[in-house]
């Protein structure tokens, strides 16, 4: 006991016990997974607020933390530590929309691949309060390549009045109940975002769904007309079973259908075409539509794309009375920086929201595939998402919530990684590094938490972002991709130094109150 309250004086840290920790499985890939079944899963559990004073520090690392919460105060005097970051609540930017995943066919069949004990267990860790509590989930419009058939919801040729137009097996058995089971979990309302991959084939210029093919006719013709009321029939028929959307794309990666030979579900457009669809055909269907607050995102395609997609659209007054945001996928961001694709974008068009829709790891034909335990995955999660918000983005969606372990199915074998990997043969589903990177933000950043200023007194390549939260408390999170430990002190002119450290190669949300 003395021993404790003298370690607590020392170092200003307590390690609080925890009652349901990782179950631990190292598969050789850099770090272990947390494997949870039917009756057990570690799980982060509420994160109320630490007394005046004092600070919560949640850390996860490469030597197998997940997660882990010490308590400790802040102090009067500066801790000399070599690093001080100091926070800036006057300056302020962007406020935080929210995290997610996306239900595709593939993560709904992987989830009810399980008993319906861990099928619970898993929707509760990304949904529930006890969770990582994920406000968005994205959704595809028919199949995708996450998909184990191809369809879409008017297969019928020349049925321009989409009276054929019918939800797949996939949507009235899988997404949805999952989805309704997700939103039951949920102390909040979900943001549910809508993305299409194909238009029906009848409808394209090549005749089928995947390939190089855009829409037959030109914008304003019967065919852009029908792929318009297409979107809306899809608003319609989920309402029925009593789910609403907070948004829709105006189609997932419009570049794929329009340069390329896909080898999967794509349509294309050009940033012209996709102007013009939205301005004589998608923006008035839904402007006269029963669902007019529907919020619509362009692009939905690799940031390389910014700003030039975004002044070819939004210049155009028509097409951009209709939209509300710009949505970007994480593929090829290694030769799109941040500053001259999200910023410059935010700065010519501040009153249009940027929101991450799309990202994986294992996509890279190099690193192809799932990885149990990969730490680096879990470092590329953070590092995407903490330089993503410190440019101005509001959100970020990864893709399938749960794929099996080879990364599947998908029927073009275009397998990925994902945050919860689901052995169905054993009943359980493994909880990657990367799912506990996803939480260091949406757990703690809730809906309009604002990002604020943050500086240093010397160069450091810790990465960074710091939030003020609707009920005035302060989070911040820190990633060290480095080898190092290097102690550091966080100075709030409200209270005083925190002192803190980052283990080598670990991600840290700091949580404090600030009355
Ligand atoms: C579930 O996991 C817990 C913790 O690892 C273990 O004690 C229990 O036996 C497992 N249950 C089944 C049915 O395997
Ligand atoms: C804090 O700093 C002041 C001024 O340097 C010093 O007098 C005081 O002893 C310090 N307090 C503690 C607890 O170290
Ligand atoms: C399409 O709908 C019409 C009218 O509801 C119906 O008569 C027809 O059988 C349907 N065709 C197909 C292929 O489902
Ligand atoms: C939708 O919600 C309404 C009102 O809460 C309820 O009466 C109805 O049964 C629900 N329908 C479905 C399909 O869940
Ligand atoms: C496109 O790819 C398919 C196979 O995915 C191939 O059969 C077809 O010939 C290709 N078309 C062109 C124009 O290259
Ligand atoms: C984290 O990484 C940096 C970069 O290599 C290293 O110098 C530092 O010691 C590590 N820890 C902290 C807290 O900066």
């Amino acid at each position: 006991m003395r021993e404790t309250l003298l370690f607590v004086l020392l170092t200003g840290l307590i390690t609080l016990a925890r009652a349901d920790d990782c179950q631990a499985l190292n598969f050789g890939h850099g770090s272990v997974v947390c494997a949870c079944n039917a009756t057990y899963c570690d799980s982060v559990g509420r994160t109320g607020l630490p007394d005046p004073g004092q600070f919560l520090s949640y850390v996860s690392s490469k030597s197998g933390s997940r997660l882990v919460k010490t308590q400790g105060q802040f102090q009067k005097n500066s801790t000399a530590a070599a690093l001080r970051i100091t926070l800036n609540p006057s300056q302020k930017y962007q406020r935080i929309k929210g995290f997610g995943g996306a239900m595709t066919d593939a993560a709904a069949m992987n989830i009810l691949s399980l008993s319906s004990g861990a099928q619970d267990q898993l929707l509760r860790q990304y949904f529930s309060t006890d969770g990582i509590e994920y406000r968005f989930v994205r959704v595809p419009m028919a199949s995708c390549d996450f998909s184990t058939r191809l369809y879409t919801y008017a297969d019928t040729p020349e049925d321009y009045d989409l009276q054929n137009f019918t939800l797949a097996e996939e949507d009235i058995h899988m997404k949805i109940p999952l989805l309704q089971r997700a939103q039951a979990l949920s102390a909040e309302p979900l943001n549910l975002l809508a993305s299409a991959w194909s238009a029906p084939a009848w409808l394209k210029t090549n005749g089928a769904l995947i390939g190089k093919g855009s829409l037959k006719g030109k914008p304003g013709g019967k065919e852009h007309k029908t792929w318009a009321q297409y979107y809306i029939k899809f608003l319609e028929e989920y309402g029925k079973h009593n789910i609403s959307f907070w948004g829709l794309t105006s189609g997932n990666e419009p570049t794929a259908g329009e340069m390329t030979n896909y080898s999967f579900q794509a349509l294309g457009f050009t940033a012209e075409t996709q102007r013009d669809w939205i301005a004589l055909d998608l923006g008035p269907g839904l402007h006269s539509s029963s669902f007019p607050q529907t919020r619509l995102m362009i692009l939905d395609d690799n940031r390389l794309l910014l700003p030039h997609w975004a002044k070819v659209v939004l210049s155009d007054i028509q097409a951009a009375h209709y939209v509300h945001g710009i949505g970007f996928h994480w593929y090829l961001n290694n030769i799109a920086p941040p500053g001259i694709t999200l910023t410059t974008t935010h700065h010519l068009y501040p009153e249009y929201f940027l929101f991450s829709t799309e990202a994986c790891a294992g996509w890279n034909p190099l690193d192809r595939g799932v990885r149990l335990g990969s730490w680096d995955r879990a470092e590329d999660y953070a590092h995407d998402i903490i330089q993503d918000l410190n440019n101005f983005v509001t959100g970020w969606t990864d893709w399938n919530l749960a794929l099996n372990q080879d990364g599947g199915p998908n029927w073009v074998k275009n397998f990925v990684d994902s945050p919860i990997i689901v052995d169905s043969s054993k009943d359980v589903f493994y909880k990657q590094p990367t799912f506990y990177s996803m939480a260091h933000f949406s757990k703690f950043l809730w809906e309009g938490s604002q990002r604020v200023g943050v500086s240093f007194s010397k160069h450091t390549s810790l990465e960074v972002s710091s939030y003020i939260r609707p009920d005035a408390s302060a989070v911040l999170i820190i990633l060290n991709r480095s080898e190092e430990e290097v102690q550091f002190e966080v100075w709030d002119q409200t209270l005083g130094f925190l002192p803190g450290s980052a283990p080598p190669h670990s991600i840290l949300t700091l949580l404090w109150s600030r009355h």
